[in-house]
């Protein structure tokens, strides 16, 4: 560059950051070659949330993301200073706010701190870590449990760790994203069969298992979008004919499934070692934020030596282990708490389907959809539930096919018959009004 093209182009830079405040970089020009690949607006995933708040626009919707909860979020909740019928949070045995369970965070809080500071294999643990862990082992009557700061994190971690590029990972086409997402990040090759079909993934063991070394089957306890259930005992025989780990999570079913809240097995009556992996959220029933991972003394060694979420990720933080060690042992004290749960979600589906109304597969344990048939239409009807003071969140595409978008109901324990015959009775009002 010749020494006048050059001062020029000094000149030209100077003027330009003049306005800029320090430290900022410029923003490239928009329609300039390579703006494309570093403006975030221009990725296609904005893209679609943009088109998507158009949509709700065009249709005079209200965005019903992010709605603040000025409170506890129970059977019932504060929202915008409006008290409604709150139908989406997981808060299934109603410990969630249970003074009781605060008081066990509030004094973890004041003999530990805010924080661990660390990785616990790294700074130490404190002992509220193990009674938490030892706690969820012995509901679940195994060697022991390993608890990580986040549900999402313990699949991701776990599935990351024990398979890698030799392995297959088979699951349900409608499993939890944290099990893809670890399935991704294990470098194992991963396979999806039909719903809840056994004979769909004894049909591809069949063909693929000896492509590979260790195989992994991934179910869910309580399909969270739709409320049914698998049959375990058929899931357990297929596994074992062929040699595979069959890992069950446990978010939607710990403390809703079973007399005791233990779980699919408990509902099954399949035994807890006929399963080789666990998992489970603190974030539901148990009123808390984290994840465990529930079996054999070596996978949960294993998983607590070398699982990347666990070894490089500060420990959970104890005003979250010990809510969720408090709601553990209520709900094992209050059986009463699962009866009034269960007993109300099979009313609420019951209501719903006497309505006419189509409520799936659900089998009416804690979480009970009301299929819309199209996005727009779960969006008008949650808007219009909402203006009768009924808080419930649409499920629209991509998260569910277009044809099967719903309304999702999460029961507790705290809801009322009251509030489910007037909510079923705004219900069938909001389908009218679509013209249905
Ligand atoms: C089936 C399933 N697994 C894992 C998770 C992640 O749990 P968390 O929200 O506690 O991180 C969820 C979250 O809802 C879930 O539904």
């Amino acid at each position: 560059m010749r020494r006048n093209d050059r001062d020029a182009l000094k000149q030209r830079l100077l003027a330009r950051s003049k306005d800029r405040p320090r430290g900022q970089r410029a923003a490239p020009e928009p329609g300039s070659g390579n703006s494309r690949l570093t403006r975030f607006d221009t990725l296609p995933q904005y893209q679609q949330i943009t088109m998507m708040r158009e949509g709700a626009e065009r249709l005079g919707l209200k965005d019903p993301f992010f709605r603040p909860h000025d409170g506890v979020a129970g059977a019932t909740s504060v929202i915008e200073g409006r008290e409604v019928i709150n139908f989406a949070s997981y808060n299934y045995l109603g410990l969630a706010g249970d003074p009781r369970v605060n008081e066990a965070a509030r004094q973890a809080l004041e003999r530990y701190g805010t924080t661990v500071s660390a990785s616990r294999i790294v700074s130490g643990e404190r002992p509220i870590h193990r009674e938490l862990e030892r706690s969820l082992a012995q509901a679940y009557g195994c060697d022991d449990a390993v608890a990580f700061v986040s549900g999402h994190a313990t699949n991701v971690s776990t599935l990351g760790q024990l398979l890698g590029p030799k392995d297959l990972i088979v699951h349900d086409e409608w499993i939890h994203n944290s099990a893809v997402v670890g399935a991704q990040l294990s470098g194992a090759k991963r396979m999806s069969f039909a719903h809840n079909d056994p004979e769909a993934l004894a049909d591809l063991l069949a063909r693929h298992r000896q492509d590979f070394e260790r195989v992994a089957v991934v179910i869910e306890g309580l399909y969270s979008m739709d409320g049914d259930v698998p049959d375990l005992r058929a899931f357990v025989e297929v596994k074992e004919r062929h040699q595979a780990w069959l890992m069950v999570d446990e978010a939607h079913s710990f403390g809703v499934l079973g007399k005791h809240g233990r779980g699919l097995g408990e509902y099954a009556g399949v035994a807890t070692d006929e399963v080789d992996i666990w998992m489970g959220t603190l974030s539901k029933s148990l009123a808390s934020c984290g994840g465990y991972i529930a079996g054999c003394q070596a996978l949960v060694d294993t998983l607590r030596y070398l699982a990347p979420g666990f070894l490089y990720s500060v420990g959970m933080p104890p005003q979250a282990a010990a809510p969720a060690l408090a709601a553990l042992t209520l709900m094992q004290q209050e059986p009463e708490r699962l009866e009034r749960l269960h007993h109300i979600s099979r009313y609420f589906r019951d209501q719903a389907h006497a309505a006419g109304l189509d409520t799936g597969k659900s089998i009416g344990a804690a979480v009970v959809p009301i299929i819309t048939g199209n996005s727009p239409a779960a969006a008008l009807m949650s808007q219009r539930l909402f203006d009768d003071g009924i808080n419930v969140q649409p499920i629209v595409y991509p998260a569910v096919p277009e044809r099967s978008a719903r309304l999702r109901f999460f029961l507790s324990s705290e809801h009322t018959t009251d509030q489910i015959d007037h909510t079923i009775e705004r219900l069938k009002h909001a389908h009218q009004a679509l013209g249905r």
